[in-house]
């Protein structure tokens, strides 16, 4: 039997060459080592990344018992989320609280969220001037944060909304916040040396999110609304199989980690969709006449389930996941998964980022192509931007919605290009990717069909 083996260059050159090009590190990873190799990069040195299908499904669902989900490996985050977070729980804990959040995420309540994303959409874009060159990444945040605060927070305006907007904002783009990031991974950078430091800038900013979220909570406990549908009135509602309810530090971290996973995240694979789309003419053709199509004002639903959006969603979660690993898996007791052996106390991490770069499961894997998702179905464990088992992304339903119906309302009601040639790649630090794509407005669009129209009355006048 094999043990998985790893680079022998110094664990810090590791850490540091992960946290600047992690994609080019586990490349060449996987061509010295192959699917399982060692990456003591995160917070275990011994930890053992793995990207083969039938690897990941023996993990993550068919050996349970002999593989736990521990949080401990994900407490990088910590300082941001809190200790209640559903991320560093495990066990019993752990499936409380994905007990009392998965409801909120359901399929089916996404039809609550159908009309506020487009409307989202629409406001945010409008902001923005004929022939305005602007961020791509800031125009997905702006629609991403607003769609968080709306479907999470149950916030749309007011005071309160504009401040956690503008401080969550300032927490993700200040100048600060690649040190900010070095010191999760780092903790001997945490210092705080007043208000300028890095450090000190994120604990001033966090108190202050703390406090808006906090007044919120203590607001909405003392004036309950049994009408309102966002996920913090469900959560506040929501008792376990013994009849608690979370508390406010439980109910302020999960609130920051559906912040954290919601936003970021979703933002930066929808910036990725607009370059990729904008990039392939042929792409943006096809999508086009797709949601044409569909008429004046489709449901959101029938757009949600459009085959081309899908696939295009879908290689844009495989060129580039965001999220390039599963979270951490632990063995708990010896396995062998595919000739290598794993002990007791091994860390394992599913790569993701390799794993959709198989050539063997997508041929010419750095090229964008929608139509293999047309052409072939792919199994949980080929195609695996949300993770699995124990773990499995909770936002799933959203993240897809949220994707496809931002997507549909740019496209169909405005046009768009990007401002220069350039190939976006993407960027440090750590496991995000949000690339920096220069978009320009180029006004607003009318359908084939509404333009059809439009000629046709002007030859009859
Ligand atoms: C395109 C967007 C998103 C992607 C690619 C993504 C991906 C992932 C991945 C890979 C995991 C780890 C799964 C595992 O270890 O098996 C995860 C976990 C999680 N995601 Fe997402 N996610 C996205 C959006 C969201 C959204 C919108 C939310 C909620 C608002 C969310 C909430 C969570 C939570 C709470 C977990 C932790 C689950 C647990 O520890 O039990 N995610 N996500």
């Amino acid at each position: 039997m094999k043990l998985p083996e790893g680079s022998k260059t110094a664990v810090l050159l590791q850490k540091l060459q992960w946290q600047f090009n992690s994609v080019g590190y586990m490349e060449a990873a996987q061509k010295k080592y192959g699917d399982f190799f060692i990456a003591p990069v995160l917070e275990s040195d011994s930890a053992v990344f793995v990207s083969h299908p039938e690897a990941l499904e023996q993990i993550l669902h068919k050996q349970r018992s002999a593989v736990s989900a521990p949080g401990s490996l994900n407490e990088i985050m910590t300082p941001y989320h809190g200790n209640q977070s559903i991320f560093v729980l495990d066990g019993d804990r752990h499936q409380r609280h994905r007990q009392l959040l998965m409801p909120a995420f359901h399929g089916a309540r996404m039809r609550v969220y159908g009309d506020l994303i487009g409307s989202i959409t629409k406001q945010v874009i409008d902001q923005y001037q004929i022939d305005q060159t602007f961020s791509a990444r800031s125009l997905t945040n702006d629609i991403s944060l607003q769609v968080i605060l709306e479907t999470v927070f149950g916030l749309h305006k007011g005071e309160r909304c504009f401040q956690l907007k503008q401080l969550i904002h300032s927490l993700f783009e200040d100048v600060r916040v690649p040190f900010i990031a070095a010191s999760f991974l780092l903790p001997f950078l945490r210092k705080d040396l007043g208000a300028w430091s890095p450090w000190g800038y994120f604990v001033r900013q966090r108190q202050k999110i703390d406090d808006l979220i906090y007044q919120e909570i203590a607001e909405r406990r003392s004036q309950p609304n049994p009408e309102r549908t966002d996920v913090l009135s469900l959560l506040m509602l929501a008792q376990d199989e013994d009849g608690q309810s979370m508390s406010d530090q439980e109910l302020r971290d999960e609130l920051m980690t559906l912040l954290l996973a919601g936003h970021i995240i979703t933002s930066s694979t929808m910036t990725w969709a607009l370059y990729w789309i904008h990039k392939k003419p042929e792409v943006l053709q096809q999508l086009l006449a797709e949601l044409d199509s569909l008429g004046e004002s489709p449901e959101p639903t029938v757009i949600s389930r459009l085959p081309y959006l899908t696939a295009v969603c879908n290689e844009s979660l495989r060129i580039y996941p965001v999220e390039i690993l599963t979270k951490g898996r632990m063995i708990k007791s010896p396995i062998e998964v595919m000739g290598y052996h794993l002990s007791p106390g091994t860390a394992l991490y599913g790569c993701i980022y390799l794993l959709h770069h198989r050539q063997d499961l997508y041929p010419e894997p750095k090229q964008f192509k929608p139509e293999r998702f047309l052409e072939r179905k792919f199994s949980p464990y080929e195609f695996m931007p949300f993770g699995g088992g124990a773990r499995r992304c909770i936002g799933e339903a959203l993240a897809q919605y949220e994707m496809k119906l931002v997507l549909a309302t740019l496209l169909s009601h405005y046009e768009l290009e990007l401002a220069d040639n350039r190939e976006a790649r993407p960027q440090p630090p750590g496991t995000t990717f949000p690339p920096a794509v220069k978009m320009r407005l180029r006004g607003k669009r009318h359908s084939a069909k509404g333009l059809a129209k439009t000629q046709a009355l002007l030859t009859n006048l």
